[in-house]
């Protein structure tokens, strides 16, 4: 069985998840199409590069990203770094002829994408970007009724992610509140997983309305390169900095198809943790997806008799997308490492086959071009058009 060499760079919260599936993929999937060494991994320093190492088994650190572009061992570089660092590595990585993983979003702004995105065309390598809430058997599931025409025709839809970790306004400012790290805030965080989610299940998106707040202007500077995601430590006596990304987003957006609906997204919500929604209404039934019970499928077909048609409840396990190789049964707890076990079996396939695999750098890009239409939307009041690439 091949072989692939990984060099992961960025060791923080990504860092640990991507171990985990590197792993995990040929204890699920088996026989697994080729198995991963974790060879180097890279942050700022050696000194946390080892520790990550012995941490995420690796074996090897790496202060400096360029060793593993230039290690002529390494097949694949799997960038887990904040935003303003992917495309610089992605495009190295192309140009050395390595396949790459890249952490969502694809980068800060559409100049980027599209570098990216023309750099792995260019080099013909296997490019995967990691939104793997698609990968959740029962968005899988949703698929699967959707492409069968069990729905009907697609009438409309409403997404949502909405978190609470942001909402303390003592809570640090991180790399994800500041737009020359992240591009953007609620959106490109958040926002974007729902807007992979919906593309993959309704098609594309041809127009937008937005808005867009920010509720707390400013943050306690936060010193370290980690995002503890909202950890309070003494905020109120340190000094503040201004947030210039937003807090909020609302997308109002019209699909190819006909199809509208909505997706908003916040970090501010209390209460709310990883609340990633959908319902879609169609001509011949309904399905409502939320992370939060994620083994969850709910649905309601019209072809049910009067009497007793309502929503119910399909729980995913072995007759659902990736269920043989999942748990033997249903309900037994999807979590968030099986999704990105199940992105990792997917993007390794792809590498072995020598194919490409979605969502992936094309995927990115024409997600950023919504956010261009978005933001430009949330200036002038109107719809805008979403460009094509
Ligand atoms: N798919 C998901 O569900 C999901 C969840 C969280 C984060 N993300 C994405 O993953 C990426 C990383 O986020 P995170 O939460 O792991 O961040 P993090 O703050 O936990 O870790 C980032 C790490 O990268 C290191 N780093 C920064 N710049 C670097 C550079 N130039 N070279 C090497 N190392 C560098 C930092 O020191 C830190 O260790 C982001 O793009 C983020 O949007 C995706």
């Amino acid at each position: 069985m091949k072989t692939y060499q990984v060099g992961l760079i960025g060791a923080g919260f990504m860092a640990k998840a991507h171990a985990i599936a590197y792993a995990g993929l040929p204890v699920f999937f088996w026989p697994a199409p080729a198995l991963v060494n974790r060879k180097i991994i890279a942050d700022l320093t050696q000194e946390r590069a080892d520790a990550a190492a012995a941490q995420f088994g690796f074996e090897k650190g790496t202060g400096d990203w360029h060793d593993i572009i230039n290690d002529p061992s390494i097949d694949i570089v799997d960038i887990c770094t904040p935003n303003d660092a992917h495309a610089e590595i992605a495009i190295a990585a192309a140009k050395a002829g390595k396949h790459i993983l890249c952490e969502k979003p694809i980068s800060r702004t559409v100049d980027e994408a599209k570098a990216m995105y023309e750099a792995v065309k260019k080099a013909g390598v296997t490019n995967k970007l990691a939104f793997n809430y698609r990968m959740t058997p029962a968005v899988q599931l949703a698929k699967k009724y959707i492409g069968e025409g069990a729905l009907g025709d697609i009438l409309d839809f409403r997404g949502t992610y909405l978190q609470d970790w942001s909402a303390d306004p003592n809570s640090p400012l991180s790399w994800r509140f500041q737009k020359k790290i992240c591009g953007s805030g609620a959106f490109g965080d958040i926002a974007t997983h729902v807007v992979d989610m919906l593309r993959f299940l309704l098609g594309d998106f041809t127009e937008v309305n937005a808005r867009l707040a920010t509720y707390i202007k400013e943050r306690p500077v936060q010193t370290g390169t980690v995002d503890n995601l909202g950890v309070v430590k003494g905020g109120e006596n340190v000094p503040k900095k201004a947030v210039d990304v937003d807090d909020q987003c609302l997308l109002t957006l019209k699909c190819k198809s006909g199809a509208f609906g909505t997706i908003e997204a916040t970090r501010n919500a209390w209460g709310r943790n990883n609340y990633i929604t959908f319902e879609i209404h169609g001509t011949k039934g309904s399905v409502y997806f939320n992370y939060e019970r994620r083994d969850e499928l709910q649905v309601c077909f019209a072809s049910d008799p009067g009497d007793r048609r309502g929503f119910r409840t399909v729980y995913t396990g072995p007759a659902h997308p990736y269920g043989e190789a999942l748990w033997p049964i249903p309900a037994l707890g999807i979590g968030y490492t099986e999704t990105k076990i199940v992105e990792m079996y997917e993007f390794i396939k792809a590498v072995s086959e020598g194919k490409q695999v979605e969502p992936n750098f094309e995927d990115g890009y024409n997600i950023e071009l919504i956010g261009e239409a978005a933001f430009k939307s949330a200036s002038s009041g109107l719809w805008e058009k979403v460009r094509s690439i």
